[in-house]
């Protein structure tokens, strides 16, 4: 077995390009698969049972078609709901994404923080035990926001809309001590202009893109499958909806130009 086989990356949608650019910075020499499972975004509204055969379906998609030698669930919802099945079942290294509540921790002086996530991550056991263990005795928003992740699907990183969906989500936040705001779903790294717009005072936007990034690389080095190539590693891009929908959307947030394949799963 080749160490050039690709990392499959996957998300509902494009949020986790927000953790592929992370990755590729760090791992320039890899080769990525990128698949937003678009046919059923959002993943925030579905239940564990939905999302464990979901994903598990990506899964064999990536191994069958792609030959992949290790796998980033570049999506909160997901890894908090199904990354433990994913984990019994296959045998290949997985990453997962889930809010960067230890970092908040560390940081915050106020002891106040506040997390905003899909509503499935909201309520997930996954991110009530992140919170107990590391934020026992502070004040803790936790926000469960529904449709946020649709603006940027739509390529809308400002606008009137988003605007009015922040402004109801983070009123609380806004009026109370947080420094610290966790940023638990991959779609809204690409907010943080508009959020620091609504917020309107100093606060640390925390996402875990950069040490997902961090995660992989010592998973690879541990089991032997770092690529020791020289030249620069290929992205690919499949999205099982639209791929001219998701092109356009994805060139925008990654400021290049992308050119995606439909996937059939
Ligand atoms: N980007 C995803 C996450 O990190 C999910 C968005 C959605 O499909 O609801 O949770």
């Amino acid at each position: 077995m080749k160490n050039n086989r690709p990392i499959g990356v996957f998300d509902s949608g494009v949020g986790g390009l927000s953790v592929l650019k992370e990755l590729k910075r760090l791992l320039p020499n890899e080769n990525f698969i990128f698949l937003a499972d678009q046919l059923y975004v959002p993943y925030g509204e579905k239940t564990a049972k939905e999302l464990v055969k979901l994903t598990s379906k990506i899964t064999d998609y990536f191994i069958k078609h792609h030959g992949i030698k290790a796998m980033v669930v570049a999506c909160n919802t997901a890894t908090c709901s199904a990354i433990g099945e994913l984990r019994k079942k296959y045998s290949l290294p997985i990453v997962g994404t889930v809010p960067a509540i230890k970092v908040a921790a560390e940081k915050t002086i106020s002891k106040t923080v506040a997390v905003i996530s899909t509503p499935s991550t909201s309520k997930s056991a996954v991110l009530k035990k992140l919170i107990k263990n590391y934020c026992g005795g502070f004040k803790i928003f936790n926000i469960g926001c529904k449709n946020l992740e649709d603006v940027v699907e739509h390529g809308e990183l400002n606008s009137n809309e988003v605007n009015k969906l922040l402004l109801k989500y983070l009123q609380k936040v806004k009026n109370s001590k947080a420094d610290c705001l966790v940023l638990g779903c991959t779609h809204y790294p690409f907010l943080k202009f508009a959020i620091k717009k609504i917020i309107k005072k100093p606060i640390k936007l925390i996402d875990g893109g950069r040490a997902i990034a961090r995660q992989t690389g010592s998973l690879l080095a541990n089991h032997f499958l770092e690529n020791n190539e020289k030249k620069a590693g290929e992205t690919l891009y499949f999205t099982t909806g639209n791929p001219v929908k998701f092109s356009k959307v994805a060139s925008k947030l990654l400021r290049k130009n992308i050119q995606a394949k439909k996937a059939v799963i």
